[in-house]
């Protein structure tokens, strides 16, 4: 708790003054100013974060689209945080289930090859139809000369932004700023850099993951950004050595589909366009603009479209096709995965824009759904595939005059959406000149950038206590991760390199650090006023290391593993990782340091899974850190989790295997045919009896949990509503069955547990994976005390995709509920 004790003292002396320009304002344990400087609102965003927003409280109203979600935010209390459920109804609804409930056969996908297809979908349904009619009125008045500016981008470098489009002046529409990135703004100064999306999806916090996205968000329109390009649903992760894994959440589509709704709520509620990316099969770097991605039905609908399903469901504004081919089509032509599943079956009302570059066609991709082209020409300012050939198209007819209508529809309806029609901030900064010249925005958002450092932070060894540490008389840091790079955080442009403390993955999905606080900043902070003697060694030479840890009581050390985007190199790996090993002859560098020290505490900075048994064999070694991919406040939230100030509370968004081979799954060389379905990481484990090392969902505490008191109760066994909406059919998404649990820390000191939910179909369903996550919920909990958890289940989370009948099926028989620390430490069974 001390960090709140400092911020405290901090705010104290300013607690009259009032907030600036998208500072924070309110929210638990804030005692700063509750009221904004003129012409801002302050706007409660969640439970721990209220926001001063321009305008007044009316503007603001997009807070409402905030997702309901199966989990609520922190408790700190032992009551329960939702309404109570029905009452018991422990295992006895086997008898009464209705037999197998076809939802609806509506969802069809559109199989229309048409050239002259125009998509269902850009109804102005939902939430839309206010943005919609305005975008109707506004389009009445276009020649098409300014529909194709609409529609194009100005071109790879040709504006201040990744990706402009043209400016309309008669209805005051803007020349449209699209940048990157998933965890901060890309290439302007004066930003957050924010941890990782991993690295919020193992916080399991909903209420955090939102305070990002909104955080995310209010910068991004701070610097006049109008559609900020992330979150990341794809890659999912089916790859362990993924290059860009890190940039999405979690190798599971009910974690990452949450972490995409809130994310997107969050960022959307600033005032920003939020855009759901790489759609879809973008699952490898390697190839990544000639390999197809060949996904079988079933596999799409229950793992990689799941989360932008949750996407489309929040109201997300745009989405953006990815490099790859889809069955030998690309997916920014592919009118099934365009038209068809994202437009017609989840009834997408917003835009589709190509990743930069991805567009290979005018007319395949205009009449397959394709909206917007990015950033307009290929990187040499060639190809274009929209402007002056799409206006030709039309012309000859080769592309209906509706679809380009359509296409401005969209685009125009995503903007009122959000509101940018009004006071909107502008570009005073260019991504190509060291991006200096924004105003500050970043207001007191190191707050949550360091909540999410520390509470996605997983402990998964702690042998003897080893930690929390508690004044040692010496300690010994060891490894070049310990430092920031010593020619500066941002020395390599994209942080194409691995030199000094890992805090973000390279490539377009980063950020420029405004400062960088490495592990040994932090600890040689705390241990001066612990009067701890601190020897550093402070690169991998493990004779360096050997001796610097036999002159400490502990040590601790630091090593990597890094990933990226194929355009970059770094010591040989074009995005993807060559392996799952440590970088950096990790494995050396620890081996020499236990064996000089007994007390060895290994912190690992890595964007996905690593092998660790090489580590794990050596004796001395007491505990390990999951530090994960933590932005500009790595060191303090790990010196909050080292000393035990917050006990650690993160769990692992994906397994940790004994061998790479383990996971069944690789990097293709050529096309993949994602044979392994629907059994990926703890899916492929589970099926095939393989004993992971760490388990999805793991993560040990300072204290400990006890589970109690299943209740489960299946309210609703109707086919539910039909209506198609933002998400797909409206019914998917009604709660029918609620379960709860106690969760009674009987540990020593108060702690967070992150208790999950997965359900087994009933052996009617068609062969399924034995666990599939379809709840959690983080509570924390007081010594002694105890909380109720809730897991809503919705329609769709007991449902399997039926290929025959193209339709979400619910099954008949009975569902078995497994709820516990882990995927594979259930603590509690029962069934539905
Ligand atoms: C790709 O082909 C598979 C197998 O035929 C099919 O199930 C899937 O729907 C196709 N995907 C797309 C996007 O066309
Ligand atoms: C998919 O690819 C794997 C590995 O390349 C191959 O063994 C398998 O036969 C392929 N399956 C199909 C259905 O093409
Ligand atoms: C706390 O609960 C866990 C799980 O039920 C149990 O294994 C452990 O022994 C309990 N600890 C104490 C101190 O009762």
């Amino acid at each position: 708790m001390s960090q709140f004790a400092v911020l405290a003292l901090l705010f104290a002396g300013e607690a009259l003054a009032q907030g600036a320009a998208y500072s924070q304002c309110g929210g638990q344990g804030w005692s700063g100013a509750t009221t904004c400087v003129s012409g801002y609102t302050c706007v409660k965003q969640n439970d721990y974060y209220s926001q001063c927003i321009p305008g007044t409280a009316s503007t603001t109203a997009a807070t409402t689209t905030r997702v309901a979600s199966t989990t609520t935010s922190k408790a700190t209390t032992t009551q329960t945080t939702s309404s109570a459920p029905a009452s018991t109804t422990l295992s006895t609804s086997t008898t009464t289930r209705p037999v197998s409930t076809t939802l609806s056969t509506t969802t069809r996908a559109s199989t229309t090859t048409s050239a002259s297809a125009t998509p269902s979908g850009g109804s102005g349904s939902g939430a839309w139809s206010s943005a919609y009619s305005k975008a109707k009125t506004a389009l009445a008045k276009l020649s098409n000369a300014d529909k194709i500016k609409i529609v194009t981008g100005v071109g790879w470098s040709k504006g201040p932004c990744v990706g402009n489009t043209g400016a309309v002046s008669s209805i005051g529409y803007p020349s449209l700023c699209l940048q990157d990135g998933p965890l901060g703004v890309r290439y302007v100064q004066g930003v957050t850099a924010f941890p990782a999306g991993v690295q919020a999806a193992s916080t399991w916090d909903t209420g955090l993951i939102y305070s990002r996205g909104n955080a995310l968000g209010a910068e991004a329109k701070g610097v006049g950004v109008h559609v900020q390009l992330g979150p990341v649903a794809g890659p999912l992760g089916k790859n362990a050595a993924g290059g860009r894994n890190w940039e999405g959440f979690a190798a599971d589509p009910y974690l990452t589909g949450i972490a995409m709704a809130q994310t997107i709520s969050g960022m959307q509620a600033a005032g920003v366009q939020a855009c759901a990316k790489h759609y879809i099969g973008n699952e490898q770097e390697k190839n990544r603009e000639t390999m197809s991605s060949s996904i079988d039905d079933r596999t799409v609908h229950e793992l990689y479209l799941w989360p932008f399903a949750d996407a489309v469901k929040a109201n997300v504004a745009s989405v953006m096709c990815s490099y790859n081919k889809l069955n030998g089509t690309y997916a920014c032509e592919d009118d099934k995965a365009l038209n068809g599943l994202l437009k017609s079956e989840l009834n997408f009302q917003g835009y589709v824009m190509s990743d930069w570059n991805a567009q290979h066609s005018t007319n395949a991709a205009a009449n397959s759904g394709l909206d917007m082209s990015m950033p307009g020409t290929d990187f040499n300012g060639q190809n274009v595939y929209y402007g002056q050939a799409l206006l030709n198209s039309i012309s000859s007819g080769a592309v209906p005059q509706s679809r380009l209508d359509d296409m401005v529809t969209r685009i125009l309806a995503s903007w009122y959406f959000v509101g940018q029609d009004s006071g909107y901030p502008s570009v005073t900064w260019s991504s190509w000149n060291g991006g200096t010249g924004a105003p500050s925005v970043s207001g007191t958002h190191s707050t949550v950038a360091r909540q999410i450092a520390r509470d996605g932070i997983v402990l998964l060894k702690n042998s003897n206590k080893a930690l929390p540490l508690s004044k040692p008389a010496s300690i010994a840091l060891i490894g070049q991760d310990a430092i920031v790079n010593p020619s500066g955080a941002n020395a390599c442009k994209d942080r194409g390199c691995n030199t000094g403390t890992l805090a973000m993955g390279w490539g377009s999905g980063t950020a420029d650090f405004p400062y960088l606080i490495a592990p040994a900043d932090a600890i040689k902070k705390q241990a001066s006023s612990d009067g701890t003697k601190v020897i550093l060694s402070s690169t991998d030479d493990t004779t360096a290391a050997a001796s610097a840890a036999s002159q400490a009581a502990t040590a601790i050390v630091f090593i990597t593993a890094d990933a990226g985007e194929e355009y970059i190199v770094v010591e040989g790996a074009a995005g993807d990782r060559l392996d799952l090993n440590p970088w950096h002859s990790g494995n050396a560098l620890v081996t020499a340091v236990a064996n000089a020290n007994k007390n060895t505490i290994v912190v690992v900075h890595s964007v996905g899974p690593v092998i660790l048994e090489t580590i794990l064999a050596l004796p001395n070694v007491q505990a390990v850190v999951w530090a994960g991919i933590p932005g500009q406040e790595s060191g303090n939230g790990l010196t909050d989790i080292l000393y035990g100030s917050t006990s650690p509370s993160g769990k692992l968004p994906y397994t940790i295997a004994k061998s790479a081979s383990d996971y069944g799954t690789s990097i293709s060389s050529g096309d993949d045919n994602f044979s392994e379905g629907l059994y990926i990481d703890y899916r492929h484990f589970d099926k095939a009896g393989i004993a992971p090392r760490y388990e999805f969902g793991f993560g040990l505490s300072y204290t400990t949990f006890d589970y109690s008191g299943l209740t489960l109760s299946y309210t609703d066994k109707s086919a539910g509503s039909s209506t198609v909406a933002p998400g797909g059919i409206s019914g998917l998404y009604d709660t029918v069955a609620t379960v709860t649990a106690v969760v009674a820390n009987n540990g020593t000191v108060t702690g967070a547990e992150v208790a999950q939910l997965y359900i087994g179909l009933p052996s009617s369903a068609p062969a399924s994976p034995p666990k599939q996550l379809r709840g959690f919920q983080k509570v924390s909990v007081a010594s002694g005390a105890s909380a109720t958890v809730t897991f809503n289940l919705r329609r769709k989370d007991l449902s399997f995709w039926d290929v025959g009948s193209q339709a979400w099926k619910v099954p008949s028989g009975t569902f078995n509920v497994y709820v516990g620390a882990s995927s594979r430490d259930i603590r509690l069974t029962g069934s539905l």
